[in-house]
C-alpha cells in the first residue's frame, strides 16, 4: 500500500508544504485524478502546489479552509483512521448503549485541533448496528461541563422525557426498541443544538432489517459527514466553534467520519466483484452530503426511508442533513474509486474518501 496512496494523498495535502495556503482546487483535482494512475495523481499535487491561494476572508469572516500544519502528509500517514468498518450486531434481545460525554480535543485535519464535545471521546460518536426488533437501552453519562442529551432519530419515543437535558455527572437511561430498518443519525439535542452537533455531538445507528433481509454484503463502512466551523486554524492551539460562521455556514473543513481526507490516506478496501455497502448519515450541522462514487453507478440506493424498496442505477444521492441513506456498489475493475459529496466545495473542504477496489496498478500492497 504505497505508491498512489500516498501520490493522491500527496495531493490531497500538499499544502502542508506551504504555510498558510488553502486546500481549494486541491482535493477536487485529487477527486478527478484519483480515478487515473499514480503519475496524473502526482502531476496533480504539482498543480495544486502552484494554484494553492491564502486563507480567504468573506464578510469578514477569516476562512481556515485548507490550513493543516507542515508536516501534514506525515501527521494523517501516522493517524489511525476512524474505523470505518461497521461493526457486528451484538447477541441478545437487548442491546446496552453507554455513552460517556466528555470535553475533548480531537484532530479534525493533519495539526488541526479542535474543542470538542464528543460521545466517547471523539467525534463522530461510535457506530452502533443493532437488528430490527431488538430494544436499544441507552446509557449517557455527562462526564462534560455543561448540560447534555442524547436523541436517537431511530426511536420513536416521547422526547421530552428520553431526550431530555443530562446534568453534569448524571446519567440519563432509556429504551427504545428498533422497529424501523435503516441507518439514522443519533446527536445531543441540547439547545443550542447547532453549537452542539457543530462540536462533535454525533453518530450513526444502523438498523438492520430483519423481516425483510437485504442482499448478501461483502463489505459495509459507514460514513459520517459533518462540517466544522472555527475560530482560529487550529494549528498553534486548539480552535473553538464560531457560532457567526456556523450561522451562515461557512465552514472550514468537512469531513467523513471526522477527520479530513482520512480514507484517502487510509482507503476503504474491496476486492473486485465485492458488493460494498455504505451506511451514510449526514449528520450537518446544516450542510446535506450529494453521495456519489467516481467511476461507477449505485446499484442500489435506499435514500432517507425504510428498507423496503431501493432506487437502482443513481449516479449520486441527496442525504440530508439529519438523514441516513445505504447505497450499494459492486466493482469489477480494480482501480481508486473516490466516495464523496458532489457538492464540491465539500470536498475541497475534506470530505473524500477512497474506495480501493483490488490492487490497481501502482497501488502496490496486497
Ligand atoms: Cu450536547
Ligand atoms: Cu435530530
Amino acid at each position: 500500500m504505497k505508491t498512489i496512496g500516498i501520490a493522491i494523498l500527496v495531493a490531497l495535502l500538499s499544502l502542508a508544504a506551504l504555510v498558510g495556503t488553502t486546500m481549494a482546487v486541491v482535493s477536487a483535482d485529487v477527486a478527478r485524478e484519483a480515478k487515473d494512475d499514480a503519475e496524473s495523481a502526482t502531476k496533480s499535487a504539482g498543480r495544486a502546489a502552484q494554484t494553492a491561494a491564502p486563507a480567504a476572508e468573506a464578510d469578514g469572516l477569516v476562512s481556515y479552509a485548507g490550513q493543516t500544519a507542515e508536516n501534514a502528509e506525515e501527521l494523517a500517514a501516522q493517524r489511525e483512521p476512524f474505523p470505518p468498518e461497521l461493526p457486528p450486531i451484538p447477541e441478545g434481545d437487548v442491546v446496552d448503549v453507554e455513552l460517556t460525554l466528555k470535553d475533548v480535543v480531537v484532530e479534525i485535519a493533519p495539526g488541526v485541533e479542535y474543542n470538542a464535545w464528543g460521545f466517547e471521546g471523539g467525534a463522530p460518536g461510535p457506530a452502533i448496528h443493532v437488528r430490527e426488533g431488538q430494544k436499544v437501552q441507552i446509557a449517557l453519562t455527562n462526564d462534560g461541563t455543561i448540560p447534555h442529551s442524547i436523541d436517537f432519530h431511530a426511536a420513536r419515543i416521547a422526547p421530552d422525557r428520553a431526550f431530555r437535558d443530562v446534568d453534569v455527572g448524571e446519567t440519563i437511561t432509556y429504551t427504545f426498541e428498533a422497529t424501523d430498518p435503516g441507518v439514522f443519525m443519533y446527536h445531543c439535542g441540547t439547545k443550542p443544538v447547532l453549537a452542539h452537533i457543530a462540536n462533535g455531538m454525533y453518530g450513526a445507528i444502523v438498523v438492520e432489517p430483519a423481516e425483510q433481509p437485504l442482499p448478501k454484503a461483502d463489505r459495509e463502512y459507514v460514513l459520517v459527514s459533518s462540517e466544522w466551523y472555527l475560530t482560529g486554524s487550529g494549528i498553534d492551539e486548539p480552535a473553538s466553534y464560531d457560532v457567526t460562521k456556523a450561522h451562515a455556514v461557512i465552514p472550514d473543513w468537512v469531513t467523513w467520519n471526522g477527520y479530513a481526507g482520512q480514507y484517502v490516506t487510509h482507503p476503504l478496501t474491496a476486492d473486485p466483484g465485492d458488493t460494498v455497502r455504505f451506511w451514510v448519515v449526514a449528520a450537518g450541522p446544516s450542510l446535506d452530503t450529494d453521495f456519489h462514487v467516481v467511476g461507477t453507478i449505485l446499484d442500489r440506493a435506499w435514500v432517507n426511508q425504510d428498507m423496503s424498496k431501493y432506487q437502482s442505477g443513481v449516479q449520486t444521492v441527496g442525504v440530508p442533513a439529519g438523514g441516513g441513506a445505504v447505497f450499494d456498489v459492486r466493482i469489477d475493475e480494480p482501480g481508486l474509486y473516490p466516495v464523496l459529496s458532489h457538492s464540491f466545495a465539500s470536498v475541497d473542504m475534506g470530505q473524500v474518501g477512497l474506495l480501493k477496489v483490488g490492487n490497481p496498478k501502482g497501488a502496490g500492497g496486497h
